[in-house]
């Protein structure tokens, strides 16, 4: 405020300088001449006196013309040298074009940085005048859908009808579309076209394959998923009608009943599945894992194993590797045990299940091998995916989801290990889940209070920080 009521007493000052500048410039030369008129004749004084002003108005007049032409040139020309009454005016005129020229720079860089921080963006921008012609784009745009210069019509880039449709549109806010576009072939494009003011609007483009694909794995896995639910749902509502509005015979109703119940325990599988693999695909932080003793573990699954299959298959373990390995117990349980069962499900009567664990080019290699039905080389590449079943009617009259081997990979995935699938259509499979050596540990379980080593023994501090094989 203060500031500028000096700026404004300074220039009524300059003003007033310059009217009294120029009276006294007159005033002088006229005092000339009338002191000149004490030594020549009135004539010659006078002539004098009117030479004076013609000389000092022509000067004027040059000088104008010198600064309308400085006005009418480019703005980085020098003023004109003035003098006088035209020293002021002269000094603000070049302070104010030297500040224009500063900020006129300033802006330049600020564009030049907003210029080079918009080509860096993943995403297309263009934008495009009232005739729909680009009047600019970034790197993107360019690369992406090979526009360049400018006032060329934006559908020559992009000829999709569906874009000329959206461009036909005017008058909403902003209008979005998903498409494939011919200059991008397999990618899909999210175009988004935004009215910015009458003359102007702003294309953006946005490659959404990514999520294009996860939106429609996300969809087919809720499609699974009501589908899976929704088949026993349908057979126990189908049963439940019939206990109901028929008078049936103990017997039938016990069949009935047991019906009911083994549909209830799949969907029962199924929510469970689907809960443990939604929290292993969650689950990304450190791992709790442990030292786990393979051998019981082992030993104890093929009990289990023995009891599914009831004497219907040779089932037998061969362990050779170390004794333990670093991991989740409850994850690496849960993986060989679908691995058994699925052995035992897909191994017809008289068949012999394996599981066996050793060490193979330094790996821990825990194998599961069957001389079951075996799987077809079309369908191992997606065994592991969820939902996926290579006889669908079969794996459900076993009480399968299509889940453990998604399940079993997943679990793998953690460990950094690998699940390899080796299989022959009639012959069997088998399934190996490779450790890396860093998970294999060698020494054996560490031993009890009364047992213990003396301190500072080497087997000791092993067992705190087991060694790798
Ligand atoms: N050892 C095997 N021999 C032959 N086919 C197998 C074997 N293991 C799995 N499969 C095939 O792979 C499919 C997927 O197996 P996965 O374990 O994921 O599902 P499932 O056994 O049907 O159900 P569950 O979720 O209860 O394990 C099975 O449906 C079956 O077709
Ligand atoms: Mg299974």
């Amino acid at each position: 405020m203060e500031a500028a009521t000096a700026s404004c007493l300074n220039e009524g000052l300059a003003a007033t300088l310059i009217w009294f500048r120029s009276f006294g410039f007159a005033a002088l030369i006229i005092l000339v001449a009338a002191w000149l008129h004490r030594f020549l004749s009135p004539a010659l004084a006078f002539a004098l006196l009117v030479v004076a002003l013609l000389v000092a108005v022509l000067y004027q007049a040059s000088f104008v013309s010198r600064l309308t032409t400085w006005a009418n040139l480019p703005r980085n020309r020098p003023l004109p040298i003035g003098w006088g009454i035209w020293t002021p005016l002269i000094e603000r005129l070049n302070r104010v074009s030297r500040e224009q020229q500063a900020s006129v720079t300033e802006l330049g860089s600020e564009l030049e940085r907003i210029h080079a921080a918009v080509d860096r963006l993943p995403d297309g921008l263009v934008l495009l005048d009232r005739y729909d012609h680009v009047s600019w784009s970034n790197q993107a745009a360019q690369s992406l859908h090979g526009i360049f210069g400018t006032q060329r019509p934006v559908h020559h880039f992009i000829r999709q009808p569906e874009f000329a449709e959206m461009l036909q549109r005017r008058g909403g806010e902003v209008q979005i579309q998903r498409l494939q576009l011919n200059t991008q072939p397999g990618r899909i494009f999210e175009l988004q076209l935004h009215e910015t003011d009458a003359e102007h609007r702003l294309l953006i483009t946005r490659d959404v394959t990514d999520q294009a694909k996860l939106d429609a794995v996300r969809s087919d896995f809720v499609a699974n998923v009501s589908h899976e639910i929704r088949t026993p749902a349908t057979v126990i509502a189908g049963f439940a009608e019939t206990l109901l509005s028929l008078d049936l015979d103990d017997k039938t109703r016990r069949e009935y009943l047991s019906a009911i119940l083994r549909q209830s325990e799949t969907m029962g599988r199924l929510v469970g599945d689907l809960l443990l693999l939604a929290s292993l695909e969650r689950a990304t932080d450190r791992l709790d894992e442990s030292a786990i003793e393979l051998q019981p573990l082992l030993n104890s699954l093929v009990y289990e194993a023995r009891a599914l299959s009831s004497g219907r298959h040779e089932i037998s373990l061969e362990f050779e590797g170390p004794p333990r390995l670093m991991a989740v117990p409850t994850e690496i349980e849960s993986a060989v045990r679908n691995l058994v069962t699925n052995a035992v499900r897909y191994t017809p009567d008289g068949g012999t299940v394996t599981v066996s664990w050793r060490v193979r080019d330094d790996e821990g290699w825990l194998a599961v091998h069957d001389t079951g039905i075996g799987i077809s080389t079309e369908n191992l590449p997606r065994i592991t995916e969820r939902f996926y079943r290579v006889d669908r009617s079969r794996s459900r009259d076993t009480g399968g989801t299509g889940l453990g081997l998604a399940i079993v990979k997943r679990i793998a995935n953690r460990h950094h290990a690998s699940l390899r699938i080796d299989s022959e259509p009639g012959k069997g499979s088998v399934f190996t889940l490779r450790f890396p050596a860093r998970r294999l540990i060698a020494d054996p379980p560490a031993v009890s209070a009364s047992t213990e080593p003396p301190a500072g023994d080497a087997s000791r501090s092993n067992d705190q920080h087991p060694p790798p094989l």
